[in-house]
């Protein structure tokens, strides 16, 4: 049985969670396996709209296993708030349906104030972090001093890591930033609350998940940000702290890569980008409040206005090599009806050269600027059609026009942010 991964393409919020969600009807199992409450992943079912943050978005279906696997950074706090707001809203009512790596990384009240007040210190050069702690709480876990979820039910441990950690955080906080100590006690008291909250959901999920695989179980992976936010492959320092790809399914899972059947790409039809960092489409413009505003392209976990800009199909091939994509999903395609001409780039123009791939020098690629194709638009209101052939000829050309570019097959085509607005024209659990 297929296991398929679900990753971003482009700068993260193409559309992940709606996907995942429409997808959880195929899987048993969502696991989420890098980033943490950075991550907002929209999912409308009806009139009601939910965020995730941290919880897989498969939530929203009964008779799933969602699993935050040992990849992620958790911040407890807030996924106490967000299993609270997702079940007012009527969703998870069995305890059973989340799983929390015992060995997934904590992000600690002092993470948060060390990357808020980073940002603060570095002004107009922030990076337009989301706050949340994330890049602080990796470092820690890469240079072997992080604190782990299974680490906060063994009182000493977990005392003599925190003791250990603030040492060196809170003369980092009081003499480089500027900012008051955090005391062990009372982080350790507001530690030992959550434990009681948590300790229902927490197992070894590396064995869940093999286990499930031994039993014919389907797995959908749901990536988070996007893979030009990945620290390895994407605009370096300009991304998040994680690796967003597919390979990162199997690290941050416990599942080798020899079970990601299929790697489905998600792509707005459009390219947005929330944060600082180098984007070579960006409209800072009329069509770019066109887009922002049709779109409503504000940030699901910050309410940022996204930075708009047109299709950019070198990033898109990027990510298609660097994930090895076998299929796309478009979303957002209902926003660019009514749009005379619509624009995709084709390739980066450096000096007098095209640049066939995506540049990794940074002076390379601020200079580079985009070579675009115009195709045909439509008028047509695109977002209550179900079916492929009843769409508009020039919005079916444009699907064919990024399959022949990339050489992948739209396999999906999202027209609205419910659920029910999506033309499937084929299941990748059944390829
Ligand atoms: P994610 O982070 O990749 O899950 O994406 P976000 O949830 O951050 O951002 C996507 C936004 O677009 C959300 O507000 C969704 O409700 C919305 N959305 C998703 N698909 C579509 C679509 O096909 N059309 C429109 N108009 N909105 C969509
Ligand atoms: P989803 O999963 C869009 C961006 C931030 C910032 C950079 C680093 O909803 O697509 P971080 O807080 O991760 O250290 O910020 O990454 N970023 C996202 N942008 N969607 C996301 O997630 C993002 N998660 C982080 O805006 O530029
Ligand atoms: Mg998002």
């Amino acid at each position: 049985m297929p296991n398929v991964v679900i990753v971003g393409t482009q700068w993260g919020d193409e559309g992940k969670g709606k996907i995942v969600d429409f997808l959880t009807q195929h899987a048993d199992i969502i696991v989420r396996f890098q980033g943490g409450p950075n991550a907002g992943h929209t999912v409308v079912v009806g009139e009601k709209q939910t965020i995730l943050h941290q919880i897989p978005s498969g939530i929203l279906q009964p008779g799933k296993k969602c699993v935050i696997g040992n990849g992620v950074v958790i911040d407890i706090e807030t996924l106490m708030k967000e299993i609270e707001e997702v079940r007012s809203q009527g969703y998870f009512k069995d305890d059973t349906a989340l799983l929390i790596s015992e060995n997934a990384h904590l992000i600690m009240p002092y993470h948060k104030k060390i990357d808020i007040s980073r940002e603060k210190m570095k002004g107009k050069d922030k990076l337009g972090t989301t706050g949340r702690g994330i890049g602080p709480a990796y470092e820690d876990k890469v240079g072997r001093s992080g604190i782990r979820v299974i680490d906060i039910f063994d009182d000493d441990l977990f005392r003599n890591k925190l003791e250990d950690n603030l040492k060196e955080k809170n003369f980092y906080l009081q003499n480089y930033l500027n900012e008051e100590a955090f005391n062990t006690e009372e982080i350790f008291q507001q530690f030992s609350k959550y434990r009681d909250k948590i300790k229902n959901y927490i197992c070894n999920t590396f064995l869940f998940l093999h286990e499930s695989l031994n039993e014919n179980k389907r797995i959908l992976f749901e990536g988070a940000q996007g893979t030009m936010l990945d620290v390895d492959h994407g605009t370096y320092p300009f991304v998040t702290s994680s690796n967003t790809i597919s390979a990162q399914a199997s690290i941050g899972s416990g599942i080798g890569p020899k079970h990601l059947d299929a790697i489905v790409g998600i792509s707005k039809a459009y390219t947005t980008r929330v944060g600082a960092g180098p984007f070579p489409t960006e409209q800072d413009n009329d069509t770019g409040n066109y887009l922002r505003d049709k779109g409503a392209e504000y940030g699901a976990t910050t309410g940022r206005p996204r930075r708009c800009g047109w299709f950019d199909l070198v990033t898109v091939r990027h990510s298609i090599q660097i994930n090895s994509i076998t299929h796309l999903a478009l979303t957002k395609l209902d926003v660019l009806s009514r749009l005379k001409t619509i624009k995709v780039c084709t390739g980066y123009k450096y000096m007098d050269e095209v640049l066939s791939g995506f540049p990794t020098d940074f002076s390379v690629l601020e200079k580079c600027t985009p070579v675009y194709d115009e195709v045909e638009g439509w008028d047509e209101d695109i977002s209550s059609i179900t079916r492929l052939k009843d769409m508009p000829e020039a919005a079916k050309n444009y699907i064919e026009y990024i399959e022949n570019a990339t050489g992948i097959p739209v396999i999906m085509v999202s027209v609205g942010s419910r659920r029910n607005q999506i033309i499937t024209i084929k299941d990748p659990f059944e390829t």
